[in-house]
């Protein structure tokens, strides 16, 4: 394979990694990923950028085929997805001259075992002349580690910006259609992102200044359209919260099912939307889609020695660890004789900055007096709703 021009002297050499399913061995990738690689030919110097996961290293190596020196590399994320092939890249390249922010060192230097001295800290605005082009060094941090940094082509008017505005998406296509990359990107900011949306903010400002012609990130297709997946990022960062409830559940025997669907009828009918994620099937990437813009989440669950049902657990601990921005918080369960689930919910949960409503346990198969218990929640959760002037 050829390096790929995307514009003058800067090409693609990243690898598409069609098959992959599976993410940190938790995160469902429908779509497949990509680890973006670029190459930057500039008058004098040619650099590197990131390098590939080294399940694809291979790739990489047969794209370089042509590439007789480099001057540098750039690692911009020490997560081996992009960092993971270094090693191999710097002994094909032993002259080059790898370049990291300051705090890439240690990590760097921990995870593969690259030798420190053999890295270089740049400083966050410094620009580096490869003759006819400008590289522009900007720290980023926490998006998605303390270390990550981007890079901006001055000439170019191209930012690198490694995680931050990636997608999980396999395609063969460079530059991606916004209608098809938006809802891969969304789904990358929930499952990555979300749970740093305070950094986002920040670094959405800076980057949010430069003049932009195009942005490549290190996931998936390039954005030819800065404007629109900026804006993106802007609204599911700070945009108002939706008039939707998410509804994460588990039947066993029916009970809870009888809850979720009682419950769904009564905020429809009340104009409340609902999306429902039966977590025995769920795809865990749409339940986390769903609340970056709900108001409330309502945790629906059977109760399993006296817990949420395991399924549950697992999700409690991943929307604790996502930190959605729900209003909201209501709990649905049934049991059998005794039930902590209220409790454990809201340990879980804990990180949250949402209401806690008064949970709703019932005890063995609804009767006519539960169901109108949550009639009252759903009341309760769409008066909350129109005061805050939800759409
Ligand atoms: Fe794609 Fe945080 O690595």
């Amino acid at each position: 394979m050829r390096p790929r021009e995307i514009v003058p002297g800067v090409y693609y050499v990243g690898a598409v990694d069609w098959d992959r399913r599976l993410f940190d061995a938790l995160i469902p990738l429908p779509e497949g990923t990509s680890y973006n690689a670029y190459l930057v030919q500039g008058s004098e110097k040619t650099v590197l950028f990131d390098t590939v996961d080294p399940s694809k290293t291979e790739v990489l190596l047969e794209y370089l085929e042509g590439v007789e020196s480099l001057d540098y590399i750039v690692i911009q994320h020490a997560e081996q997805d992009h960092s993971g092939s270094l090693p191999v890249v710097m002994s094909r390249y032993p002259k080059a001259r790898v370049l990291c922010s300051p705090k890439a060192i240690d990590l760097l230097a921990t995870h593969l075992h690259v030798p420190a001295e053999a890295l270089t800290a740049v400083a966050d605005g410094e620009e580096l002349s490869l003759g006819d082009k400008t590289l522009r060094f900007l720290h980023t941090p926490w998006v998605h580690w303390p270390e990550t940094m981007s890079t901006y082509l001055v000439e170019d008017r191209m930012l690198l910006s490694c995680d931050l505005f990636g997608s999980h998406l396999a395609t063969s296509d460079l530059f991606g259609r916004d209608e098809e990359v938006l809802p891969a990107a969304k789904r990358y900011f929930a499952e990555i992102m979300m749970p740093l949306r305070p950094a986002v903010r920040k670094n959405l400002e800076k980057l949010g200044t430069l003049d932009l012609d195009a942005i490549a990130p290190s996931h998936g297709p390039i954005h030819g359209h800065p404007s629109v997946i900026m804006n993106a990022y802007r609204d599911w960062v700070d945009g108002p919260a939706r008039n939707l409830v998410v509804i994460p559940y588990v039947t066993m025997h029916g009970s809870t099912l009888a809850l979720v669907e009682h419950l769904t009828g009564a905020l429809a009918v009340r104009g409340v939307r609902v999306e429902r994620f039966d977590l025995s099937t769920v795809d865990l990437g749409r339940l986390a889609v769903a609340m970056v813009d709900a108001a409330t989440l309502v945790v629906a669950t059977p109760t399993v020695l006296t817990n949420p049902h395991p399924a549950m657990m697992s999700a409690l601990h991943l929307i604790g660890a996502l930190r959605p921005p729900v209003r909201h918080l209501a709990v649905l369960a049934s049991y059998g004789w005794a039930s902590n689930v209220a409790d454990v919910v809201i340990s879980l949960t804990a990180g949250l900055k949402a209401e806690m409503m008064e949970p709703l346990l019932v005890r063995g198969s609804p009767r006519a007096e539960d169901l109108s218990r949550v009639d009252e929640l759903a009341a309760a959760i769409a008066a909350r709703h129109a005061e805050e002037g939800l759409e």
